[in-house]
């Protein structure tokens, strides 16, 4: 595109060894630069060689967090076309994120155009090995000198990519989970329902602690209560009770995520009855009681499904159906992963 700026890399990377990419560690050649100052609106966007910020000590991002990110995946398909997953809505989550934290937004059109022109330039970067992807991490950050509590003057926008593999070291084996009574991730009227560094600062001790007793990840309940489920580790959250498809509504304190969306759609059209409502421990212990736990997964761009073999509270360990990953999370695994990689056809407008 004409008004974004391209300075190539005068050298390139040799490309990793597709076999052991783990997940964000390598980044690719060219980074996209945009910048906010209150005179000329966003404006700047340039492709330029991947490399360190220059950032003032005193800009306003360092001390108080004001700070928005995104995920999102290129996918390289047995055809070799790359293919763009919903990426619209994440473009829009961050507009509605950056109004949340007093950010100028980013016109979702044009963010779009921004990432679909890096990955252009990027596109040998895509992994073709099964399971691998171009992770994306769009960022907004405040640049502002200023020490004053306020919203910030200038912001830099900026995205990276990255080759990535399975996200967790599991992969799609079932894991264990921390049902987390102490610690809470976000409550509502904070910032929980927008994607702000923050929330992932906040999680960092619960998923610590709940790793040096076993667990994979925290199970995140509500903030008052500490009855209602949230989320889990970096995910939203899924259970099969019986025949109904349960998961917790977007109340304020829960991410609308792109993979939920998807899932709750692809549920709905296979004719399960999915209910956004707000599910509690103790329903979930009366479940497993009548042995009606079917299934408990976790859906996000990162590990698209992570299902839940065991959920442990205050010592009670609830062992979700078999053990084993359950028949509604392996559908939905495939059939999400077959439209991403362009395996099944993209009947919902899905892929760019
Ligand atoms: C995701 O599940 O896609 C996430 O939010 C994880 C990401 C923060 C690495």
């Amino acid at each position: 595109m004409s008004h974004i700026q391209f300075v190539p890399a005068a050298t390139r990377k040799p490309k990793p060894d597709e076999g052991g990419l783990g997940f964000g560690r390598i980044f690719t050649d060219h980074m996209l630069l945009a910048d906010y100052d209150v005179d000329k609106g966003w404006h700047g966007a340039r492709i330029v060689p991947y490399g360190p910020l220059s950032l003032d000590p005193a800009a306003a991002v360092l001390h108080y967090g004001q700070e928005l990110f995104e995920g999102i995946k290129a996918f390289r398909g047995g055809d070799g076309k790359v293919r763009l997953f919903r990426t619209e809505k994440n473009c829009e989550r961050m507009a509605a994120g950056a109004a949340r934290l007093c950010i100028p937004p980013i016109d979702p059109a044009f963010m779009l155009e921004m990432i679909t022109e890096l990955v252009r330039v990027e596109q040998d970067w895509v992994p073709r090995a099964p399971g691998t992807a171009l992770y994306i991490r769009p960022t907004l950050i405040a640049t502002e000198p200023f020490l004053g509590v306020r919203p910030a003057k200038t912001y830099t926008f900026f995205v990276v990519l990255s080759p990535v593999g399975a996200y967790y070291a599991e992969g799609i084996d079932p894991v264990r989970i921390w049902v987390e009574a102490k610690y809470v991730r976000a409550a509502r009227g904070g910032l929980g329902a927008v994607k702000a560094g923050a929330n992932y600062a906040a999680s960092l001790l619960a998923g610590e602690e709940a790793k040096k007793k076993g667990y994979a990840q925290v199970l995140w309940l509500d903030a008052i209560e500490h009855r209602w489920f949230e989320e889990v580790g970096t995910m939203n959250l899924f259970l099969r009770i019986g025949d109904e498809v349960v998961t917790p509504p977007l109340g304020g304190s829960i991410l609308d995520g792109v993979t939920r969306d998807t899932a709750i759609t692809l549920l709905r059209e296979w004719g399960a009855k999915v209910s956004e409502r707000p599910v509690s421990i103790d329903e979930v212990r009366e479940a497993h009681a009548r042995g009606e736990l079917r299934e408990v997964f976790g859906t996000g761009t990162a590990a698209v499904i992570s299902p839940v073999k065991e959920l442990c509270y205050h010592g009670e360990s609830l062992v979700v159906g078999d053990g084993k990953m359950g028949e509604l999370s392996r559908r939905l695994y495939d059939t999400i992963t077959g439209i991403q990689y362009g395996k099944l056809p993209d009947t919902r407008g899905w892929l760019r």
